[in-house]
């Protein structure tokens, strides 16, 4: 069992989107038993918030199911919980740092470091463009899940 948290500022646009278009990606490849999948804030400012009505419309327009969700903040026993802790921006790294510790298990990740063209994914919070984050976090998860396909899977 491969265990990924997905993690943002605030867990309510791109690490909850991240977390729905990665489920779906495994279970249309036949690899749903093989996953723990799940999302969490580095903030306390949307716990217990649903997601964002513009990431549910994304997710509705491209036919990714989604269940109810409940913003939650990362804490410091999900380091020993996951695997793969994956960060949508490098100020997410920092502050998922500032509350596990240490990286010893090497766990931490930011989502396009593994695409060819590593870069944050912009907080569509603050740019209103959910259809951009969209395009990332697929290309992220893409390749993510080949990264796995082709390291433990
Ligand atoms: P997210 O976007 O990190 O992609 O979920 C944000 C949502 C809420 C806030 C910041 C970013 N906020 O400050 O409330």
């Amino acid at each position: 069992m491969i265990k990924v948290l997905f993690v943002c500022l605030g867990n309510i646009c791109r690490s909850p989107m991240a977390e729905y278009v990665f489920k779906d990606m495994v279970k249309k490849e036949g690899l749903e038993n093989q996953f723990s999948i799940a999302s969490a804030a580095t903030s306390y400012e949307e716990v217990g918030n649903d997601m964002h009505y513009g990431t549910k419309d994304k997710l509705d327009e491209m036919g990714i199911p989604y269940t109810k969700h409940k913003a939650r903040r990362i804490e410091k026993q999900d380091y020993q919980k996951y695997d793969y802790i994956i960060g949508m921006e490098e100020s997410n790294i920092r502050n998922i740092l500032r509350i596990v510790g240490d990286d010893e298990g090497k766990k931490v990740y930011r989502l396009l470091d593994f695409s060819k063209n590593p870069r944050d994914i912009a907080d569509p919070w603050y740019t209103g463009n959910f259809t951009v984050t969209y395009h990332d976090i697929v290309e992220g998860c893409t390749n993510f899940l080949n990264y796995l396909k082709s390291h433990c899977l």
